[in-house]
């Protein structure tokens, strides 16, 4: 049994691209359908209410596209809205917390593990719960890091404004003290992370920079080939697999800027994706 139909991927904006890259790279047959809502991007920010709102028109112009799985490739949107998701469409949905979490619990050796991710997402802790539920004793320490978001979004990925920021955002991760002395983030001072997650899609966009940032001790994973891996299985075992022979087709979607998309899409992947479309999803007009 085999499946012609894309797979669909959402994500506030361009973020999501790093797991749409994994994805192509073990499974370059399958079609894809990725919608990013720029326009509406950062959803890290924002109120629970307002990802899950703006998550489900999302998911209901991917689905509309006749998709055969969406993966969710935003943590935010993991995090806070994934159980409201699926029980609205009938198709598999897969999330990028899960994976990701899994990846880091089996990566560090000290058991402690940094995450850091949006507002909204260490607000709701899914994964402290995620990393927790696969190795209770890997102490957890989240992290949000808002400003990294809007950089990516205009295609900020390198130079010195940008190693600031980053240093800046990673500080208190690795032991940063305030004016009187006093650590400012609960982690003990002799105990540091040997593992940090990179818990926002967008983030891996500025991986030679949090790399450089956080030195060679530090293992520094992200959830895109761990959910590559679980989508080839998911379709393997459901028999979703694209036909041999498939010539894959790959549309990009986005609410916002096509220019600023298409930045960063081939900034990725070279010239592979020339055509990004402009796309109005109810409820994110301009
Ligand atoms: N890339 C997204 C994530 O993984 C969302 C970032 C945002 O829009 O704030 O959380």
């Amino acid at each position: 049994m085999a499946d012609p139909r894309p797979i669909g991927f959402f994500d506030s904006g361009v973020g999501g691209l790093t797991v749409l890259r994994e994805v192509l790279r073990r499974l370059p047959a399958e079609s894809t359908v990725y919608l990013g809502d720029s326009l509406r991007a950062p959803y890290g920010p924002r109120t629970d209410d307002e990802v899950r709102r703006f998550s489900l028109q999302c998911l209901d112009e991917l689905a509309s596209r006749d998709v055969k799985a969406i993966v969710v490739a935003c943590n935010t949107a993991t995090a806070v809205a994934l159980p409201d998701l699926r029980r609205r469409h009938d198709v598999p949905i897969l999330g990028v917390v899960r994976p990701g979490a899994t990846a880091a619990a089996l990566a560090t050796r000290t058991r402690r593990v940094g995450v850091v991710a949006t507002t909204a997402t260490v607000r709701s802790h899914a994964y402290f719960q995620a990393i927790k539920d696969e190795d209770p004793f890997v102490e957890v320490y989240e992290h949000a890091t808002p400003d990294l978001v809007p950089l990516v979004e205009a295609g900020q990925v390198e130079g010195p404004h940008v190693e600031a920021a980053v240093a800046e955002a990673l500080a208190p991760l690795f032991g940063a003290r305030d004016g009187r002395g006093e650590a400012i983030f609960p982690l003990p001072p002799a105990e540091r992370i040997d593992t940090l997650l990179l818990a926002c899609t967008h983030y891996p966009l500025l991986l030679p920079v949090i790399t450089a940032a956080v030195g060679p001790g530090v293992a520094v994973i992200d959830s895109a080939s761990a959910t590559a891996s679980a989508l080839a299985s998911l379709l393997e075992t459901n028999g979703l697999g694209a036909p041999a022979g498939t010539t894959a087709t790959h549309v990009q979607l986005t609410t916002g800027s096509v220019r600023a998309f298409r930045r960063i899409a081939e900034r990725l992947f070279g010239e592979l994706f020339p055509a990004v479309e402009a796309i109005a999803v109810p409820g994110a007009a301009a």
